[in-house]
């Protein structure tokens, strides 16, 4: 089989990628290991950049989204047992909006599937070849059988745990790695949203979030120990923790408790390799980078990623040349970097650092208290939470 492009998993970057490549009269194949169903109940992450919402609506994905999304105007800092608001939309006049990762999937798959696009699930022995060369190839099993996808470009949207990353000679890529003394226990809970923005608290016990999936949802996290057992979590204990942690001075309880229907462990971590390119392959999201969960940047990063990607790609494909490609990777990273300090920094500031020495709490304290008493303070956190520019 031959395609312009072929595209290694069914992620958000993936999905995305072929859908605004289709746009653009691109052909692609899209490859990816697990079932639609798996894709489309994996719970992971919830709140979208006013630049993400944009780019599904003009691409026309954008009608459930408007209906079901639930638009943010603010959140909450709690620290100190008192609620602190960042007005978002009044310092930079932008919103962001809570929209789970796989209802995107979801609008995503809909769409590729509406239109024929090639979309193959449950393949097996994904493996990339030739990048170096102008006619590269993946080679895979499907139903037992072996299959050769002979293309132009690949983009490496195969997140983390991948193969194409790794399909990259030794010493091409550097990798800028830090992990986090800590994981966040997350559960989704019938119970609707105690608040109706999120908050973010820092609390001696350590650090917890209120977040939401609709108005009768409610998506709650807890810093715990990385390698925390989460049998050890009964549905009680957490409930007692949540309770703790976002409790107020003035005894306003803003917890609601409702059956949880999941519950997981996430590591934390700041991951980027650069370049994001080699050859022909073209790396993008959770491939080249990750990042640490607080502040909501993961996915976002996996849609700014591909806008770029898929302009660069048009421009090749319609035949104006590859300046656009080689650019790719700067490009996407002077952005990528600022994200990942973003997402350092709120996490370095809102959790607990076991051992960490009491200077280092005071400094915390500070810093929260900063954010909120001045208006440059409270710009520097709006205007990236919202999500930098792309150019
Ligand atoms: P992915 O969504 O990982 O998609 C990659 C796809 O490639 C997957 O479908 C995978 O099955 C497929 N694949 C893998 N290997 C192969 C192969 N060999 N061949 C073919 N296909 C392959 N971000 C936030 O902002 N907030 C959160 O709360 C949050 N929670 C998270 C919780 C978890 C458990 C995880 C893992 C991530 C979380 N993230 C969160 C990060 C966010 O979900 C990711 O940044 C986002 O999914 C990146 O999209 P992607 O398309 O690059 O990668
Ligand atoms: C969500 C997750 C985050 O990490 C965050 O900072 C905000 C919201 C969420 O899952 O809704």
């Amino acid at each position: 089989m031959r395609t312009q492009v072929g595209i290694v998993g069914a992620g958000p970057a993936g999905l995305l990628l072929a859908h605004l490549l289709h746009l653009a009269g691109i052909e692609s194949v899209v490859l990816e290991t697990r079932s639609r169903a798996y894709v489309e109940e994996r719970i992971r992450a919830g709140l979208l950049e006013q630049g993400s919402v944009d780019v599904l609506t003009e691409s026309g994905l954008g009608a459930r989204l408007q209906r079901e999304g639930l638009a943010h105007d603010g959140l909450e800092l709690r620290f100190g047992g008192a609620g602190h608001r960042i007005d978002l939309k009044g310092l930079t006049g932008k919103q962001v909006t809570i929209y789970g990762q796989q209802e995107v999937v979801k609008d995503l798959i809909a769409a590729r599937l509406a239109y024929g696009g090639p979309l193959r699930f449950e393949v097996a022995d994904v493996a990339v070849h030739d990048l170096e060369t102008d006619a590269p190839r993946i080679t895979y099993t499907e139903g037992g059988e072996a299959r050769v996808l002979e293309c132009d470009l690949i983009a490496g949207c195969d997140g983390f745990h991948g193969i194409c990353r790794p399909a990259i000679p030794p010493g091409v890529l550097t990798a800028y790695d830090r992990v986090y003394p800590f994981a966040w226990l997350g559960i989704l809970a019938a119970a609707p949203p105690a608040s109706h923005e999120l908050i973010y608290a820092r609390h001696e016990r350590g650090f917890a979030l209120a977040t939401m999936r609709s108005p009768t949802l409610s998506r709650l996290y807890l810093q715990c120990a990385p390698e925390e057992d989460i049998a050890a979590w009964s549905d009680d204990r957490i409930w007692a923790e949540l309770h703790a942690r976002l409790a107020r001075r003035d005894g306003a309880d803003q917890v609601t408790e409702g059956p949880i229907l999941q519950k997981g462990i996430t590591a934390m971590r700041s991951y980027v390799v650069e370049p994001m390119r080699h050859g022909r392959l073209f790396l993008a999201g959770d491939a080249a980078h990750i990042v640490p969960p607080t502040g909501a940047k993961g996915m976002n990063l996996a849609i700014a990623d591909i806008r770029v990607l898929a302009r660069a790609i048009e421009g090749f494909c319609q035949g104006h040349g590859s300046d656009l490609l080689d650019g790719y990777s700067a490009k996407a990273l002077a952005r990528i970097w600022k994200a990942q300090r973003f997402s350092w920094w709120m996490t370095s500031m809102l959790h607990r650092f076991d051992g960490g020495d009491p200077f280092e709490h005071k400094v915390q304290v500070a810093e929260l208290d900063y954010i909120c008493a001045s208006r440059a303070g409270a710009m520097t956190l709006a205007e990236n939470y919202v999500g930098l520019p792309l150019d």
